[in-house]
């Protein structure tokens, strides 16, 4: 297990350079405000919707307080099921649902259901919105209880959790209440602030969370967490600063353009195994039998589980 030092050292050196926008200070809604949203903890919450789209549905609003809204509901069934989480400030037509899910429904005749929780991440509320994240979390569980329940053309194990930031975070607590009985999470660039080892430990995204989890770092350190939490870790260029980039929000944008790329691409993201960029930028990190270069986003190879395992 590499130390929080290390992490801390590495992230130094990647990003001793912060790009504009920089540090937490910066971040909008880095304070509590008095009129934030803070919503009753029950569940359903008018304020969580959840939207399904597929090659022939745009946004049929799945009620599950209605049985029938979710017999009705014109799934593809048998097919996989791509649920959408959107983080701060976000909402059901921000990311990561504008990139993933045209290419998704571009990719195969599957079912996107877009989670929609934007009245309570609305800025400059971080704070708030991070409280809110168990309750979001909690009525997705109970969402997809239902929706499992009623619908049994419908099978958890083509379900396919994928959260962006702060949604990436939701998606651990909805892989953690379903017992990890989720077959895949994936975490965009997972939220960091407030998200430490140090605040809420136990609510971070991490692999015990659903039977893959799978992490793409673009921010790492600023509004993205540093340390590995899944199965199979990614560090795009680095995880720091992308290229092009000139502020956080862009860098970690890029977790979510990069997957969307990657689920319809023809030339796949590549990357090998290395403790670090420097490392890495030594040339001490070639690919090798033991250490082969493996494909990262939507088509990641699922057994590469060990990889992240011998570099801890
Ligand atoms: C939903 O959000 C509105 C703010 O837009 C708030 O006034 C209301 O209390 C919230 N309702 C619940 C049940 O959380
Ligand atoms: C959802 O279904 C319940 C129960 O049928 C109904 O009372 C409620 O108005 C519906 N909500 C929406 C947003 O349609
Ligand atoms: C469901 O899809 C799987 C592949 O995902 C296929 O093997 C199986 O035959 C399908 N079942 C039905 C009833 O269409
Ligand atoms: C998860 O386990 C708890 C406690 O055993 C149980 O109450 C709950 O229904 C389980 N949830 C699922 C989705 O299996």
């Amino acid at each position: 297990m590499m130390s929080p030092t290390l992490y801390t050292a590495i992230w130094i050196l990647c990003c001793l350079v912060p790009s504009r926008g920089g540090f937490f200070s910066n971040l909008p809604g880095f304070k509590k405000f008095k009129n934030c949203v803070n919503p009753s903890r029950e569940c359903p919450n008018p304020n969580i919707t959840f939207h399904l789209y597929t090659r022939i549905t745009d946004d049929y609003v799945l009620n599950y307080s209605s049985t029938e809204s979710l017999k009705q509901a014109p799934f593809i069934t048998n097919a996989s099921i791509k649920l959408l989480i959107h983080g701060y400030t976000g909402h059901k037509n921000y990311s990561p649902n504008t990139e993933l899910r045209p290419e998704y429904l571009k990719y195969q005749d599957l079912n996107v259901i877009s989670v929609d929780y934007k009245e309570l991440v609305q800025p400059p509320c971080y704070v708030q919105a991070v409280y809110n994240v168990p309750l979001v979390g909690k009525c997705t569980n109970k969402f997809l209880q239902k929706l499992f329940r009623v619908r049994e053309d419908l099978k958890l194990f083509h379900l396919h959790v994928i959260g962006f930031s702060l949604g990436a975070q939701v998606a651990g607590h909805v892989g953690r209440l379903m017992n990890s009985s989720i077959e895949r999470v994936t975490g965009l660039d997972p939220a960091s602030p407030m998200f430490s080892e140090f605040w809420f430990n136990n609510e971070v995204l991490d692999k015990s969370d659903a039977k893959f989890v799978d992490v793409l770092h673009t921010n790492i350190g600023l509004k993205g967490k540093i340390s590995p939490l899944g199965h199979l870790d990614f560090y795009a260029n680095n995880g720091c600063k992308q290229p092009g980039c000139t502020d956080t929000s862009c860098s970690h944008v890029r977790a979510v353009e990069y997957f969307a790329e990657s689920i319809n691409t023809k030339k796949p993201f590549m990357a090998v195994k290395c403790l670090s960029y420097v490392l890495y930028k030594l040339g001490w990190c070639k690919p090798s039998d033991t250490s082969p270069l493996i494909v990262f986003g939507e088509h990641v190879d699922k057994t590469r589980t060990s990889i992240e395992n011998q570099r801890r």
